[in-house]
């Protein structure tokens, strides 16, 4: 993949997609305290503990992470995660997520992210790529990546909760890669 790459969204807005760098924890930590806490609530991670963020930065160079950054001006707009275990059974499986500022959402900036992970996916060699989402809460991002070829290969009754207790279903979003576009 070639960074940085210039988007055009749908209200002309441009946008540079790139790699995460050392030097963006700031912004980082200030796009996190940008995004609705219900919107938070259904990540893996406190985005917002700063503790969180420094240990990211601390791993950047890791083999099991890789995470891409939108920007519009030198404002984070968009942040997009794919994670490997690269050992064992599932190391031909990558898992990804995606979070658009409010603000940028219904662009295709979405789109251009999660389209960035499945070729960095490709190119690392990995066979299926995985999106764990909340039924129910999630719906635009169930919606979104199976018009990218994804399939619902697993629901598990009642397994998320959100902030008022109430039981939500997860589902499994799995994609299989080929070793090019063209194999599709
Ligand atoms: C889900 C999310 C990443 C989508 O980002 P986005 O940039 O708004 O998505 P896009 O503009 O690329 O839209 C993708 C598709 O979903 C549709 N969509 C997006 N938001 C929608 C909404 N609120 N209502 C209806 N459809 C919607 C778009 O119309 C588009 O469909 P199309 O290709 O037929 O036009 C964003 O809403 C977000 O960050 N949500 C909170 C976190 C989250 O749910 N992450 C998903 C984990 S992978």
């Amino acid at each position: 993949m070639r960074y940085p790459k210039e988007c055009v969204l749908k209200e002309c807005q441009e946008v540079v997609i790139r790699p995460l760098a050392r030097d963006d924890e700031p912004l980082l930590l200030q796009f996190f305290n940008e995004i609705p806490e219900a919107d938070r609530w259904y990540m893996r991670y406190d985005v917002t503990d700063i503790g969180v963020i420094k240990k990211w930065f601390e791993h950047i160079d890791s083999d099991t992470v890789d995470s891409i950054i939108a920007l519009s001006g030198d404002r984070i707009v968009g942040h997009g995660s794919l994670h490997v275990r690269g050992f064992g059974s599932t190391r031909h499986v990558g898992r990804f997520r995606i979070v658009i500022h409010p603000e940028f959402r219904l662009q295709r900036l979405g789109t251009w992210l999660t389209l960035d992970l499945i070729q960095l996916a490709m190119d690392k060699g990995l066979e299926i790529l995985r999106t764990d989402l909340v039924a129910g809460i999630e719906d635009v991002a169930i919606d979104a990546v199976r018009k990218l070829d994804f399939v619902k290969r697993a629901e598990i009754r009642d397994y998320a909760r959100d902030p008022e207790g109430n039981h939500h279903d997860l589902v499994v979003m799995i994609k299989r890669l080929h070793r090019g576009w063209g194999d599709f």
